[in-house]
């Protein structure tokens, strides 16, 4: 579970898509305008991840701290995640798409939960490619969580509090299953995790590059992967090529 892939190409890419609205604001058009063209990366991006190879996909594409946008911006990006659903369920499935949707349930409406549950079901046993959605998520929220449900059942008994350790806690988060993230790219020239995967980013690769995430196309995640390759992740240990003395 803790296990990360040594290999040259990353089993798992997780990505932080940002810049939808600097993209928009750049031609004079409304925010929502470059959410909706984020989108259209997204279709692009699953679908050359498959090609690619890539067996895992984490795409961020609301955080808990999102919330404090005005209020019709978020509802904008509460009906794209529906439309999104509504739209591409079908096409995903029939390309062997596994979808999940990770993040915080409280705060979204009935309609949305019920569409996650459906992409879900639907999808739960395909193994192409496997597409996780960070939907109200927050890395601080999902241990947090996971530390209250591990403390109820130390509390009542059914779990040893002396036997909990990293891979107790990595099996109760969001992601509990999924290999950690080999890499993770960060669009639109910032710097930072805001709040994604802190737990499972641990010895992630970090990319970060300056395009805004509607530009953001298959040479893009290309160069990406390729930087991956040359990196050589030590794990905490001494160099592989390193001299033995
Ligand atoms: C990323 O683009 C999408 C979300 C965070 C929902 P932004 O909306 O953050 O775009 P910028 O950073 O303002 O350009
Ligand atoms: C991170 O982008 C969240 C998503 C891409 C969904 P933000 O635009 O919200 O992050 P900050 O505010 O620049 O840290
Ligand atoms: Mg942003």
């Amino acid at each position: 579970m803790d296990t990360e892939d040594t290999s040259k190409l990353p089993t798992h890419i997780a990505i932080i898509m940002d810049g939808n609205g600097r993209w928009a604001q750049a031609r004079g058009q409304e925010r929502r305008e470059g959410h909706r063209a984020g989108v259209e990366a997204l279709r692009r991006i699953v679908k050359d991840s498959s090609d690619l190879g890539v067996h895992h996909l984490t795409v961020f594409s609301f955080s808990t701290e999102n919330w404090g946008r005005p209020r019709n911006e978020v509802s904008f990006l509460m009906s794209l995640l529906e439309r999104y659903i509504e739209s591409d369920l079908a096409d995903l499935h029939a390309e062997g798409v596994r979808v999940r949707v990770i993040g915080r349930r409280d705060g979204l409406s009935d309609k949305i939960c019920r569409l996650i549950d459906r992409a879900e079901s639907l999808t739960a046993n395909n193994n192409r490619l496997f597409l996780q959605i960070a939907f109200n998520y927050g890395g601080r929220e999902e241990l947090a969580d996971a530390a209250a449900r591990l403390a109820r059942r130390a509390a009542n008994g059914t779990l040893d509090p002396e036997s909990i350790n990293g891979d107790v806690l990595s099996a109760e988060l969001l992601t509990a299953g999924m290999p950690n993230p080999d890499l993770i790219i960060r669009t639109s020239g910032e710097s930072r995790l805001s709040n994604f995967m802190l737990w499972q980013g641990a010895y992630s690769e970090l990319y970060f590059t300056d395009v805004l995430w509607p530009d953001f196309t298959r040479e893009h995640m290309q160069a990406a992967i390729a930087h991956y390759a040359e990196r050589e992740r030590r794990f905490g240990l001494i160099s592989a090529s390193g001299d033995a003395d």
